[in-house]
C-alpha cells in the first residue's frame, strides 16, 4: 500500500466528487441558460403557467424535442419546476430568469461566463507568453453579458444607497452637477444616474468604441440622450475639467495604469469633487477571498481583468480582488488625500476618494 493510499480520506474524496458533480452540471448548464434566454424560453414561461415541451416550443418557434431536453436539464438543476409532464417557473425562478430588469436577474452572468469559455484558447496562450488580451479582443457576448450582469446591482443600489453614502454628492447632483462615468462600457450606470438626476449633465467615456456606440443607442432608447453623451477616450486622457463627480464602475482594476488614471481624475475633478470607485468586493488577504464570491471574481480576473490590464501600458494587473488597502495605495499615489469605504454589498466595494 502506498503512502498516498494510506493517507487518502475516503469521506473527503466523496465530498470533493460531490462538489465536482455540482460544478460539472453547472458548467454544462451555463450554455443552456444562455439558450433559454436568447430564444425567449424563460420569458415565455414567465407567467408561471405550467406548459408541455410542445406548448413551449410552439410559443417560441423552437423544436419540441430540443425543448424537452432543455426543460429536463433545467428541472434537474432547479431552474424550472416539474410535475405531471408539465414545466413551470415559480415566482422566484421567474424573477431570476424571465424578468430582465429585476434585481435578481441572472442570465447576463451566464452570457458573460459562456463568452469567456469561448476565449479559453486565447487565454491559455496568454499564460504561456505573458502577453495581455485587451477587453476589446473578447467575444461580443462579454460586453452585453457584463452590462446585463451588473445592471441589476446598479439599479438596486447606485441611486438609492451608493450616491447618498458619498459626502455631499447627492445634493450637488440634484441641483445640477457635471459627472464623468469613466470606463462606462454600455453605459448602464451613466443612464441610471441621468434618469435619477435630470438637472445634471453626464459624459460616459470608454476606450472601447463598440461599447460607446451601444451606450449612445441605449441613452437614446432611454430618452436621456439630451443630457448624456458618450465619447471614446482612455481613462488617462478623457477631456473636460471641474467635474463634480467622476465615477468608475468595475473598471479601475482592468486598467494597465490605474495610478495614471487616478492622477488624471485628480486633475479633471473640481476642488470639492468626488471620485466614486466601485470595485468587486474583496478582503485584503487571499484568505479573505477564498469563498464563492471570491471564486467568481478570481475566475473573471484570470480570464478578463488581469489580461486586460496586461494589454495596456504599465500593465499593473491589480486583479479583480485587489482589496481596499491596495486600492487605497493606488488612489493615494494618484494624488488623493482622503479615501474611505462609503458602502458595500456582497458583490461590491463602494469607495470614495476626495482631493
Ligand atoms: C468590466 S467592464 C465595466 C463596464 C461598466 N463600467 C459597467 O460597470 O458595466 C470594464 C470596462 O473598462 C473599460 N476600460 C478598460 N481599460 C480602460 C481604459 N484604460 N480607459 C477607459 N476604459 C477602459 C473597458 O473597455 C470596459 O468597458
Amino acid at each position: 500500500m502506498s503512502t498516498t493510499t494510506q493517507t487518502l480520506d475516503e469521506a473527503k474524496l466523496q465530498k470533493f466528487m460531490g462538489r465536482f458533480v455540482d460544478d460539472l452540471g453547472a458548467a454544462l448548464s451555463a450554455a443552456l441558460v444562455v439558450i433559454g434566454d436568447k430564444l425567449g424560453l424563460y420569458r415565455a414561461m414567465g407567467d408561471g403557467e405550467p406548459v408541455t415541451p410542445h406548448e413551449l416550443a410552439s410559443h417560441t418557434g423552437t423544436d419540441a424535442r430540443y425543448v424537452r431536453e432543455w426543460l429536463s436539464n433545467q428541472a434537474a438543476g432547479g431552474y424550472v419546476s416539474y410535475a405531471d409532464d408539465r414545466f413551470w417557473l415559480t415566482p422566484e425562478q421567474s424573477l431570476a430568469l424571465a424578468q430582465e430588469g429585476s434585481p435578481a436577474f441572472v442570465p447576463g452572468a451566464f452570457q458573460l461566463a459562456t463568452s469567456l469559455i469561448k476565449d479559453e484558447e486565447t487565454i491559455t496562450r496568454a499564460f504561456q507568453t505573458g502577453t495581455g488580451v485587451g477587453w476589446h479582443e473578447h467575444h461580443h457576448d462579454l460586453f452585453a453579458g457584463t452590462e446585463r450582469f451588473f445592471r441589476p446591482g446598479y439599479a438596486a443600489n447606485l441611486v438609492s444607497s451608493w450616491i447618498p453614502a458619498l459626502e455631499g454628492a447627492q445634493s450637488k447632483l440634484e441641483a445640477g452637477a457635471l459627472v464623468a462615468d469613466v470606463g462606462c462600457g454600455h453605459g448602464a450606470s451613466t443612464i441610471l444616474m441621468a434618469q435619477a438626476f435630470p438637472r445634471s449633465e453626464f459624459v460616459g467615456f470608454d476606450y472601447h468604441e463598440a461599447s460607446i456606440e451601444h451606450a449612445r443607442q441605449a441613452a437614446a432608447e432611454a430618452g436621456v440622450d439630451g443630457r448624456v453623451s458618450f465619447e471614446v477616450a482612455p481613462a488617462k486622457q478623457y477631456p473636460g475639467e471641474s467635474y463634480d463627480l467622476v465615477a468608475m464602475f468595475d473598471c479601475l482594476h482592468d486598467m494597465g495604469d490605474p495610478v495614471g488614471a487616478a492622477a488624471h481624475v485628480r486633475q479633471t475633478l473640481g476642488q470639492d469633487g468626488t471620485w466614486l470607485i466601485v470595485e468587486p468586493y474583496a478582503g485584503d488577504r487571499l484568505e479573505d477571498n477564498l469563498n464563492p464570491v471570491g471564486r467568481i471574481y478570481y475566475g473573471g480576473s484570470t480570464l478578463v481583468c488581469t489580461p486586460a490590464s496586461r494589454a495596456q501600458e504599465v500593465g499593473l494587473a491589480l486583479g479583480a480582488q485587489a482589496g481596499e488597502a491596495r486600492l487605497h495605495a493606488v488612489v493615494a499615489e494618484g494624488g488623493f488625500t482622503r479615501f474611505r469605504r462609503a458602502a458595500e454589498t456582497p458583490f461590491n466595494l463602494v469607495l470614495e476618494a476626495r482631493p
